[in-house]
């Protein structure tokens, strides 16, 4: 560990769990925790946990958990060292400069690094873009109806004719040519040397959801070609990790994504109080963006140009998205090019309108089946519905495999029963008939063992309630815990015990690995059956503090060497008051 505890307690206790989960999971208050839908793992019903009690949060679906700097760990993908940072910038705290290793110094100073120049290139084009020399770019946008404010809002900027001046002005402040490259931000043949990569576009900053600038997208003004100039994926720029608008978008607390095609139809529609529009970077939709978009919402209205290749794109979204259990729907622009233009032409209400009139994604994706097959012909239409059978397969849920059923016979004027016996056969054919249910992509957790059941269920009670923890220290020592792990932690919640303050959280600043993170979540959260009267509550103790003090009893006896006469009878004392123990009767007042 690189800083002292203090200062990394310090951090975590100033980042107020709630708060900072809230900025990415939707959370709802129920009883004396919070719950959402878990960012780590698919579901449809919320299991995922955030207690403001015990500073912790929790899966119970994927075993996910930990304190605050886990959860940025986790979400963002960050070392422990990186989540510190992040969390004592939020907070104000300030660090002492560290020792890295040589090779995490390079590194992490090298991603720093290109987010900076980033940084100074779009406040450089920006300037630009305001400048006497940038009137061109200015007069673009303007003439594309954005107001200052969205201009500014979106940090959109202009690239001069010159076609090295962002090169000579990032080197004046110090830039080599090689970390110029690195970002990105310059091209080199040996016909001009170096040179700027973009030049006399006007200039879209792309922001991670942290609002860095990670990379750009350059238009022309005019026709010239290409139309758009996207940045080489570098250290920081990650297009199948990334979505334009995002930053913008997270926060709009709406609960769907309107995903479109292209910059300026983001831009357009935020300026339209569309504010949770979004765009990939000049890529198809993948289903990396797909996991990302569940992290925020769990429906998606596509709104891809009406040509064949926004058909097309719409039509590998929609499957994509219902793969991460993402409804989507189609919204239709024509007669339109694109969102953009749609609302320029017929203004917000109308885009409002089209919103509501969005098509089923699946619904949509058979009517552009529909117009491969010659449906007039009775083959055409068998082979038809054979595809739209093989479709339906996709849904494993029958509920919904039948609704959609349900949706077709009446769209299609065919019989209900006719399309799911064609659905069961197609299934028989293909050996699908039983279906076995995917293994589910989670975390895989250790499998429970019984004796280890127990003593994690000592240690929840514990950290519940200190008038128990009272009565359970006087049968049970650290030292009863069997695995290395659970010792520690009981050691340490002890101490906490002593010293009259019991913080879980705290635990977790001991451990940096986040699989650690989440044995130690999930010690702290061991789902006990609900005990209505006293009498349960006292049995059910006393039966828990038998089970692991005997447990500890076999593994005492397993080590013991049989020569060692003391210890043998420590041995023997101890399972005589266990003995003992066993006609007590614990009481929990
Ligand atoms: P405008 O004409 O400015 O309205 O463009 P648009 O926003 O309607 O974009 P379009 O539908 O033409 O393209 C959608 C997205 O594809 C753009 O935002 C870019 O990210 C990307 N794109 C378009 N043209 C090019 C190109 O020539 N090269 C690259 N690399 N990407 C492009
Ligand atoms: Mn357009």
């Amino acid at each position: 560990m690189y800083y002292p505890e203090e200062l990394i307690e310090e951090v975590r206790m100033k980042n107020d769990i709630v708060d900072v989960i809230s900025g990415y999971v939707r959370l709802q208050k129920k009883g004396s925790s919070y719950f959402g839908l878990c960012p780590f793992h698919n579901e449809k019903s919320p299991s995922f946990s955030v207690s403001a009690g015990k500073q912790m949060y929790y899966c119970f679906g994927c075993g996910a958990g930990g304190n605050v700097i886990t959860f940025i760990m986790e979400y963002e993908n960050f070392s422990f060292q990186e989540a510190l940072k992040f969390l004592a910038d939020r907070a104000g705290v300030k660090l002492p400069e560290i020792e890295y290793s040589k090779e995490a110094r390079e590194k992490a100073d090298l991603r720093s690094t290109i987010l900076e120049m980033n940084k100074l290139a779009a406040k450089y084009f920006y300037a630009q873009l305001k400048a006497s020399q940038g009137e061109v770019g200015h007069r673009y946008l303007r003439e594309r109806e954005l107001t200052e404010e969205t201009i500014t809002a979106f940090g959109l900027g202009y690239s001069n004719k010159y076609s090295d001046d962002l090169y000579k002005y990032l080197r004046t402040k110090g830039y080599s040519e090689d970390l110029i490259r690195q970002a990105g931000l310059i091209n080199t043949d040996e016909k001009h040397g170096v040179y700027d990569k973009f030049w006399n576009r006007v200039m879209f900053p792309i922001m991670d959801i942290n609002n860095r600038v990670i990379g750009f997208g350059g238009r022309v003004m005019g026709d010239g070609k290409p139309k758009y100039l996207n940045s080489p994926e570098t250290l920081v720029f990650d297009k199948s990790r990334n979505l334009y608008g995002l930053n913008r978008a997270r926060t709009s607390r709406k609960s769907y994504f309107i995903v479109c095609e292209g910059y300026m139809d983001v831009i357009a529609l935020h300026q339209a109080g569309f504010t949770n529009a979004i765009a990939s970077l000049g890529t198809a939709l993948t289903s990396g963006h797909a996991s990302l978009i569940k992290r925020y919402v769990n429906e998606v209205y596509l709104t891809y140009d009406s040509d064949e290749a926004g058909t097309k794109a719409a039509l590998r979204a929609v499957p994509l998205m219902k793969e991460v259990g993402i409804a989507a729907k189609v919204i239709r622009m024509e007669p339109y090019k694109d969102p953009d233009e749609f609302i320029k032409n017929l203004g917000a209400e109308a885009f409002e309108e089209r919103i509501g009139k969005a098509r089923n994604g699946f619904m949509f994706s058979l009517e552009m089946l529909e117009k491969n097959y010659d449906m007039d012909s009775p083959e055409g239409k068998t082979s038809f519905f054979n595809e739209v059978a093989d479709k339906l397969l996709t849904f494993e849920d029958d509920l919904e495999r039948n609704n959609y059923i349900e949706a077709i016979a009446k769209a299609y004027h065919i019989s209900f029963d006719s399309l799911q016996k064609l659905t069961a056969k197609r299934a028989i054919q293909k050996g699908l008939a039983k279906q076995v249910s995917r293994p589910r992509k989670t975390v895989s957790r250790e499998k429970e063992d019984g004796s280890l059941k127990s003593q994690k269920i000592l240690l929840t009670w514990m950290i519940d309630s200190k008038h128990l923890f009272g009565v359970i220290k006087k049968y049970i020592s650290p030292e009863d815990f069997t695995t290395e792990l659970y010792r520690t932690v009981a050691r340490l919640l002890y101490e906490q015990y002593d010293s009259g303050e019991i913080n879980p959280a705290k635990i977790m600043n001991h451990f940096t690995a986040e699989e650690e993170h989440h044995m130690v979540a999930s010690l702290f959260h061991t789902k006990i059956q609900e005990l209505t009267t006293k009498e349960e509550k006292e049995k059910a103790l006393l039966e828990t503090i038998l089970k692991v003090k005997t447990q500890s009893l076999e593994e005492a006896t397993k080590k013991l060497d049989p020569t060692d006469m003391v210890g043998l009878q420590q041995l023997m004392n101890a399972k005589r008051s266990l003995e003992d123990l066993r006609k007590l009767h614990i009481s929990i007042d």
